[in-house]
């Protein structure tokens, strides 16, 4: 059974404060609900005091990239053991909002997964086409190499510890929310090609979120698809009421 999980990416908003008073409302509407898994991913240099807030909660704490190399001369750059050693444990790798801006590519995405792993991270691993791709007919070629890419090389064992998220380009900030079927389409494309590279048990046993305009309003009809397992939630993450509205509206 996939515990499904709901993770906000907080992107570039929340100062230290901000963040304080965002976590104190989560908790207290959160701390006793169980049934879905809670990640918050505030910008680095909110992590310290994300992490002390959360100290014995349930809900678990997120990085929004990671550095490939453990130390050097990197200027800017944050490595896996530093987001340890401040108490993270999931790390999101290859947002599309990275690869967009900051060219990431697949073999980029896939050092930085590795680096996640080698450090106890657990990887949310992004993956989704754009709206040329989707009307050029090559979402499933994008989405292929996406996932064979920025998962090549892993071991079974290390597949166990990747969250895939799914999410279409054109439906990230713009309010256009893929529909139920959509989205069901190509993580079930997602599972299948998991069960390719890693055999059926990892694909059944692996949880993918979909992201892309998530709201309190959507969020039950998109995590009751059979192959939907959460969400990667960005706007409707920055207040209180719409990312608890999508976690106890999330199917169970
Ligand atoms: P929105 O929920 O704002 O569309 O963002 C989705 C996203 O990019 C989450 O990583």
């Amino acid at each position: 059974m996939r515990k499904k999980i709901i993770a906000g990416n907080w992107k570039m908003f929340k100062t230290v404060q901000e963040t304080e008073q965002l976590i104190t409302g989560l908790k207290r509407e959160l701390s006793d609900y169980t049934k879905v898994e809670v990640v918050v991913c505030p910008p680095f240099v909110n992590l310290p005091v994300a992490a002390d807030c959360l100290v014995d909660n349930t809900i678990k704490l997120g990085a929004q990239n990671i550095f490939w190399e453990q130390e050097g001369a990197f200027t800017g750059e944050i490595s896996g053991p530093m987001l340890k050693a401040v108490g993270v444990d999931y790390v999101i790798v290859g947002h599309s909002e990275r690869r967009q801006y900051f060219h990431e590519t697949n073999e980029t995405v896939n050092k930085r997964v590795k680096a996640a792993l080698k450090n106890g991270l657990l990887p949310i691993v992004c993956v989704g086409e754009n709206l040329a791709e989707r009307e050029g007919g090559k979402t499933f070629d994008v989405v292929n190499d996406h996932v064979t890419g920025s998962l090549a090389g892993l071991t079974t064992e290390e597949m166990q510890k990747i969250v895939v998220a799914y999410e279409p380009v054109w439906a990230i900030g713009t309010g256009k929310t893929a529909t139920s079927a959509q989205a069901q389409e190509v993580h079930k494309f997602i599972r299948e090609t998991l069960a390719k590279m890693f055999g059926q048990p990892v694909a059944d046993a692996t949880r993918i979120q979909y992201g892309g305009s998530v709201k309190p309003e959507n969020a039950a009809e998109l995590t009751a698809q059979p192959d939907i397992d959460g969400a990667l939630v960005g706007g409707a993450s920055l207040k209180v009421e719409s990312f608890v509205g999508i976690v106890k509206n999330t199917k169970v």
